[in-house]
């Protein structure tokens, strides 16, 4: 064997080793669908490769296949994309849609666009299918890197990754690290829901004991669990809408009327009641092995509900109002009617009493004007039908369309820049 082959062979060798042990990186390549399979691991990248931003008009796919009876664990390691509303529908910004299966059809996990990160994320089966899409409204010096997340696979009959069996029951459990500095109860809960579990029910004490001892395992000094009396003030109900059997509330916390969601507090091993969206906290998850746990919704919000009971109220007076107003202008208007009716009435025959006297002064002129004026609308209603109808989309008085509109609100930041 001579040098140089004896140099191929390190370098085959070299690059053989490192493609089965460090993770591949596929990239979004442009009007295609990249196949991942039999990959225990990888990194997608938004990016097309060998570029740092990613351009206008950019759809990629991928469908990765974690091979039977196994499930797909998503992070996100980073991410940047164009500015959206937090309140948008992500449809015409720059988006990576991630969703449960391995078609277009499939359900959606989470559609990532603007500032909005689900952190990580988990498949309920073997595939997942992932797409970016980009508009063409990115000038050159708004440029950004995209999404990039990293994957890997696990058997079905395991816990994913960074998640823990904590007794022989077929239950994982984990107190996600993101993000950072916690989250609100109810985003807290969607956090859980994007991993295919729910905030943690706890139905005895050997449930509290469990997750005391988790808890203070990790070191931190609370985290929101399942619990709230968001529906019923003072009626602490979990997510699955059962009330609690037993209580590790204290005697001493207060319950204000604004205060409706429940930490385990570690130090203490005892409940506390927090606000439910103004304080942030980890927040311990809780799924079933094997199987797509059932997603529970919400509760119901009472303080909601008196809205609603105050909004139909005033809905009501509003709607009265309008009726004692439809009941005066209707008697307007009949009442003008009326008087218009007579005054033509008392016209008509005023002018046929000039008619009359006209006929009477010159009988042959008579019908001519009348005659002369019937050809005049004709001629007129003709020339109105030969004209084209002007055609609904070019209606420029018209209201906008729902996607002129976003994309006019879309173009709102760039003009800005550019005039
Ligand atoms: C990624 O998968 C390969 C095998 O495909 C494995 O050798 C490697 O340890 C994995 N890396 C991580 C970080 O899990
Ligand atoms: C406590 O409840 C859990 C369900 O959350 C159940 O799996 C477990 O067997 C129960 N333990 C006892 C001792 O009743
Ligand atoms: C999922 O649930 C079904 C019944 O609901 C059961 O037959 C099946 O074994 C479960 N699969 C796993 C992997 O636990």
């Amino acid at each position: 064997m001579t040098n140089v082959e004896r140099t191929a062979v390190i370098i085959l060798l070299y690059i053989s080793l490192s493609s089965t042990v460090l993770a591949l990186t596929y990239y979004c390549n442009q009007l295609q669908t990249v196949q991942v399979s039999n990959q225990e691991n990888g990194t997608i990248s938004t990016l097309e490769l060998g570029k740092a931003e990613y351009d206008n008009n950019v759809l990629c796919k991928w469908v990765i296949d974690a091979g039977e009876d196994n499930r797909i664990h998503f992070t996100v390691t980073s991410t940047e994309l164009q500015w959206a509303p937090s309140y948008a529908l992500c449809d015409s910004y720059d988006l990576l849609d991630i969703k449960d299966g391995n078609a277009e059809t499939s359900p959606s996990i989470f559609t990532m666009c603007g500032e909005r990160n689900p952190y990580s994320l988990l498949t309920s089966g073997r595939y997942a299918y992932l797409k970016f899409s980009t508009n063409d409204q990115n000038p050159y010096k708004y440029s950004y890197s995209g999404v990039t997340l990293t994957f890997q696979t696990f058997p079905a009959d395991q816990c994913p990754p960074g998640w823990k069996q904590l007794t022989s029951e077929p239950f994982c459990y984990s107190i996600p690290d993101k993000p950072d500095g916690g989250a609100d109860w109810s985003s807290a809960q969607h956090f859980c829901n994007y991993n295919q579990a729910n905030l943690i029910v706890m139905k005895n004490e050997s449930d509290f004991s469990l997750i005391q001892g988790y808890g203070v395992g990790k070191g931190i000094d609370a985290a929101w669990i399942g619990l709230s009396d968001i529906s019923h003030e003072s009626r602490f109900q979990w997510l699955d809408n059962t009330h609690t059997t037993f209580s590790k509330f204290t005697g001493s916390n207060p319950d204000g009327e604004d205060m409706d969601c429940v930490v385990q507090d570690f130090n203490a091993g005892k409940w506390l009641i927090k606000h439910c969206e103004r304080e942030k906290f980890p927040y311990i998850c809780k799924t079933v092995k094997g199987n797509k746990t059932t997603i529970l919704g919400l509760p119901e919000d009472k303080n909601l509900d008196d809205a609603a009971a105050d909004s139909s109220f005033i809905i009501a007076i509003t709607l009265g109002v309008l009726a004692g107003l439809v009941v005066v202008i209707g008697s307007l208007a009949v009442y003008c009617y009326i008087q218009g009716k007579r005054h033509n009435r008392r016209k008509q025959s005023q002018s046929r009493t000039e008619e009359t006297s006209l006929r009477t002064i010159d009988d042959s002129h008579s019908s001519r004007p009348n005659r002369r004026h019937w050809f005049n609308t004709t001629h007129t209603i003709d020339r109105l039908d030969d004209r084209p109808e002007p055609s609904a989309p070019h209606d420029a008085t018209g209201p906008p369309s729902y996607a002129e509109a976003l994309g006019d609100s879309q173009h709102r930041p760039y003009d800005f820049s550019l005039s």
